[in-house]
């Protein structure tokens, strides 16, 4: 502890496409910046290569920002976080060690976390009082799963996709549509203008708690193929109702499936993470659940939702108090 008796976290995600650096305090995010990368979109998904590419080149520039945005100096720093997976191997080691580094030049513990722990103890960033059990839906581009949060080191996933993520859903139903990727904010955007109840799709029947996206995926292909015989502009006059149908077909599922949860458990508190968390229909309709069943709903400001370093120091904080560090030789993995 430095000083002040002050804890100050730095931590560090790059599981996927953005390089973040978060500097969290006793507990509280100070700054949470997160670089994007726009290279993929051209290319309709993550290169991997590229990725680690670009996370190499603004690890250090955006770990710079963190530290002036906070008002702090490496020396005033407790403890090195980072996410250890899943993920982009390539993506995960250029963090892991930067990570290392900054723990061997400091002399500062290094403490390993997982990043799907981090997406659903999430809700609690901005809500510590938030006490457990809690069901966390999590809908990211590389999972979906209903969690069981019974404290912030125990987690039961009561169900999974079986295939695709929602997130993945969303991304590649858009690129057959003809948008860039990621696909998921634009299909929300575009959805403002058009009429949910448009089309139907079929979507995966799974039993319980599990969730199947693949089928979805064939559904819309298959429908829009068929009307493109009929009207080669088909796609270009009704891509909002398609996009709103979409949105609408995903969202309804999700929250059929939590709803199932809820009641199997009769647990009270909700909260929803991950990159589809961002969706305004899906963050609508949870919150219309919560009131209809007198929940209480947690649901994270944009820049938790989506792959960000503030949930990193967040499921590190407990860590660090706990002294639950990682060795210098730690391994990333990727599922
Ligand atoms: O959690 P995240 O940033 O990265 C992973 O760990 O996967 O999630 C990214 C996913 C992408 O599939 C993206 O299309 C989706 O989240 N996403 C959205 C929205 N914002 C991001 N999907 C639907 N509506 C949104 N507003
Ligand atoms: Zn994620």
């Amino acid at each position: 502890m430095n000083k002040e008796q002050k804890i100050n976290l730095l931590a560090i995600e790059s599981s996927c496409d953005d390089t973040s650096v978060a500097i969290m305090q006793n507990g509280k995010i100070l700054c949470n910046i997160i670089t994007g990368q726009e290279v993929h979109s051209k290319y309709g998904g993550v290169v991997p290569e590229l990725a680690s590419r670009s996370h190499q080149k603004n690890m250090i520039p955006t770990a710079e920002i963190a530290l002036r945005e906070a008002d702090l100096k490496i020396e005033h720093i407790d403890g090195i976080a980072y996410t250890e997976g899943p993920g982009l191997l390539g993506s995960l080691l250029v963090g892991q060690q930067f990570a290392k580094g900054l723990s061997l030049a400091t002399g500062k513990p290094l403490i390993a976390v997982n990043h799907l722990e981090a997406h659903v103890l999430s809700p609690l960033i901005e809500n510590p009082e938030l006490d457990f059990p809690y069901l966390c839906l999590l809908v990211s581009g590389g999972h979906t799963q209903i969690a069981e949060v019974e404290s912030v080191s125990k987690i039961k996933i009561l169900g999974t996709t079986l295939d695709d993520a929602a997130g993945e859903a969303f991304d590649k139903v858009a690129k057959l549509l003809g948008l860039k990727y990621p696909g998921g904010p634009l299909i929300d955007k575009l959805s403002k203008e058009g009429d949910p109840n448009a089309f139907d799709f079929n979507i995966g029947k799974v039993p319980e708690l599990d969730f199947s996206f693949s089928g979805f995926k064939t559904s819309v292909l298959y429908f829009v193929q068929k009307k493109q015989s009929e009207d080669a502009t088909f796609v270009e006059k009704h891509l909002s109702d398609l996009c709103a149908s979409v949105q609408r077909t995903i969202v309804d599922y999700l929250l059929s499936k939590f709803k199932k949860a809820i009641k199997k458990t009769g647990i009270n508190k909700i909260g929803v993470a991950g990159g589809v968390a961002a969706n305004s229909m899906l963050r609508q309709k949870i919150l219309a659940l919560g009131n209809e069943e007198g929940l209480k709903v947690y649901i994270p400001s944009f820049q938790y939702c989506t792959d960000n370093a503030g949930m990193i120091a967040n499921a590190a904080h407990h860590k660090f108090i706990n002294k639950m560090y990682s060795g210098l030789d730690a391994k990333v993995f990727s599922s």
